[in-house]
């Protein structure tokens, strides 16, 4: 699993009215972040996930739901421009984050580079793993950009030595998180290819 997760040093502020009567400590509290740009400011519950939140409070419903136990990608994210599994995050811990989700990856009605190459090389059948294999590889390309190993990596190569080369096979590494149950895979490595030459 090569989906990283961002730091977790932040949380909301206790809703001090949302505790119990006997004065049990708050259940809910207030956060705000980012996502796609836009200010998000909303009370949650403590065990609210950021995907749940994302779709049911927001509204944004890009990201989707597969196992909800950080095993297929489904729901994968950015958060401070890291990919992350929004099933395992909790809201409440998001504080300040930037979150980029499927609906803020296009420029207004211009299509992201890699999004144009999903279509261009049909790669999904039913989408339902699609947002999440973009997110997610718009997260690899910032990892590979800043030299960050794999898996495949060639272990004799000198750490900090600039940029990873997207060979297929480091792509099929790095993106091996994000599960297809169409088995679109490789027209989905030929897409990131095609952004990647
Ligand atoms: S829904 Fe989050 S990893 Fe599957
Ligand atoms: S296109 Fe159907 S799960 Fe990937």
């Amino acid at each position: 699993m090569s989906t990283a997760h961002p730091p977790q040093d932040r949380a909301g502020t206790p809703d001090a009215g949302d505790g119990h009567p006997d004065g049990a400590a708050p259940t809910r509290s207030r956060v705000t972040f980012r996502v796609n740009g836009e200010p998000a400011d909303l009370t949650v519950d403590h065990r609210a996930t950021l995907l749940d939140v994302l779709r049911e409070d927001l509204g944004l419903t890009g990201a989707k739901k597969g196992c909800d136990h950080g095993q297929c990608g489904a729901c994968t994210v950015l958060v401070d421009g890291r990919r992350a599994n929004s099933c395992l995050l909790l809201a409440v811990a998001q504080d300040g984050a930037e979150v980029i989700t499927i609906e803020g990856l296009a420029a207004g009605d211009e299509l992201h580079p890699l999004q144009q190459a999903f279509l261009d090389r049909d790669a999904f059948q039913c989408g339902y793993c699609t947002s999440g294999q973009l997110c997610s590889a718009v997260g690899m390309f910032a990892e590979a950009a800043a030299g960050h190993p794999s898996h495949v990596t060639d272990p004799a190569r000198p750490a900090g030595r600039g940029p990873v080369e997207l060979t297929p096979a480091e792509i099929r590494e790095r993106l091996s998180g994000n599960l297809c149950r169409c088995g679109a895979y490789p027209h989905i490595v030929a897409a990131v290819e095609d952004v990647t030459r």
